[in-house]
């Protein structure tokens, strides 16, 4: 039976009846907001690629996470900006590095946050790749301690999550070695999974200081052809012990999503990259799109397709929207 008996537009009628049927309610409880930690004090610099997210010392950070808490997203993620850069990162492990000393200041704080940590070694190399360089090619083993040690230094300092985005083989297992080793065998893994080499980071290159200084990336992260690929990673990730995997970019994976949503039982994130935020807030600018509209679109979408995790510069903006509906 078909028309005119059924007519799914009765459905459709009110915002309330539309509510009611939702099958993807939007809510801030799944969002992770990304933050950028530079030195010093008192400095909120706006980034000029992604207005409305800016480089900020611990100080401010905390204020914007006073923020975040009271919006009720449960999570951030820094990022580091550090003060000196050299070949191996050795700025990424300090016990009084830029984000082992937000943390601690969030820390005292007491906010009612989760802190992840974003683990790599771009932001911190003179050279920009993730990993040390050895014979001109980034060399995954020799950097598997590194990162290591760097999960380890922000998990001393305090954080709740560490998140390798690095994409060398073999990185959440030496993590999980190390951080139970020394007794943080409840610091839960967020692995960059499925990473691809995306040209939607650019902005973040900009954001984090961490444009690659000869070559690109594509020896390391994944090649956005491959959807199988990307099962594989998270099945090898998950045998290394990752406690939830991510999808990266999100936009133009949203299949990837999905296939890996069906595939594991474990929680998916997806991270809204900075591109995908550049596009949207320029387009906005020029009163070609309405913002609000096109974000909650897709952040919906995003979640439809799988991910009950989304990382996302518009997390703020969305918690606002939704706590004003
Ligand atoms: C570091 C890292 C990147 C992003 C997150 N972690 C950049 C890169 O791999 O070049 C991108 C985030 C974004 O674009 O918002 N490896």
């Amino acid at each position: 039976m078909s028309f005119p008996v059924h007519r799914l537009r009765r459905l459709r009628k009110t915002e309330l009846l539309r509510g009611l049927v939702r099958e993807t309610p939007l809510s801030g409880a799944n969002f992770v907001y990304p933050m950028f930690v530079r030195p010093g004090s008192n400095i909120r610099q706006e980034v000029s690629s992604m207005p409305g997210v800016f480089q900020q010392s611990a100080d401010k950070i905390v204020e914007d996470c006073r923020e975040v808490e009271l919006l009720g997203i449960p999570g951030v993620i820094l990022f580091g900006l550090p003060e000196t850069k050299d070949a191996r990162g050795a700025s990424s492990l300090q016990k009084d590095g830029v984000v082992q000393r937000a943390i601690e200041a969030i820390r005292k704080a007491k906010l009612n946050l989760i802190v992840i940590t974003d683990v790599c070694l771009c932001e911190y190399t003179d050279h920009g790749h993730c990993g040390v360089i050895e014979n001109g090619e980034v060399a995954n083993d020799a950097t598997l301690g590194i990162l290591a040690e760097q999960a380890l230094s922000h998990a001393r300092a305090g954080a709740d999550i560490v998140a390798p985005s690095d994409m060398m083989d073999g990185r959440v297992g030496a993590i999980r070695e190390t951080l139970d080793e020394h007794k943080f065998e409840n610091i839960a893994i967020l692995s960059y999974a499925a990473k691809y080499c995306s040209g939607f980071y650019g902005p973040f290159r900009e954001a984090a200081q961490s444009a690659p200084q000869f070559g690109d990336r594509r020896s390391y992260q994944m090649d956005p052809g491959n959807v199988r690929e990307a099962l594989k990673e998270v099945e090898l990730d998950l045998e290394e012990g990752a406690d939830m995997v991510m999808v990266k970019p999100a936009l133009a994976y949203l299949d990837v999503i999905r296939r890996v949503r069906d595939a594991f039982d474990v929680p998916v994130g997806a991270y809204n990259v900075s591109g995908e935020y550049a596009m949207v807030k320029a387009a906005a600018q020029k009163g070609w799109l309405d913002e609000q509209r096109v974000v909650l679109e897709i952040v919906t979408g995003i979640q439809r397709a799988g991910a009950e995790i989304i990382l996302t510069y518009h997390a703020k903006d969305v918690a606002r929207w939704l706590k004003a509906c």
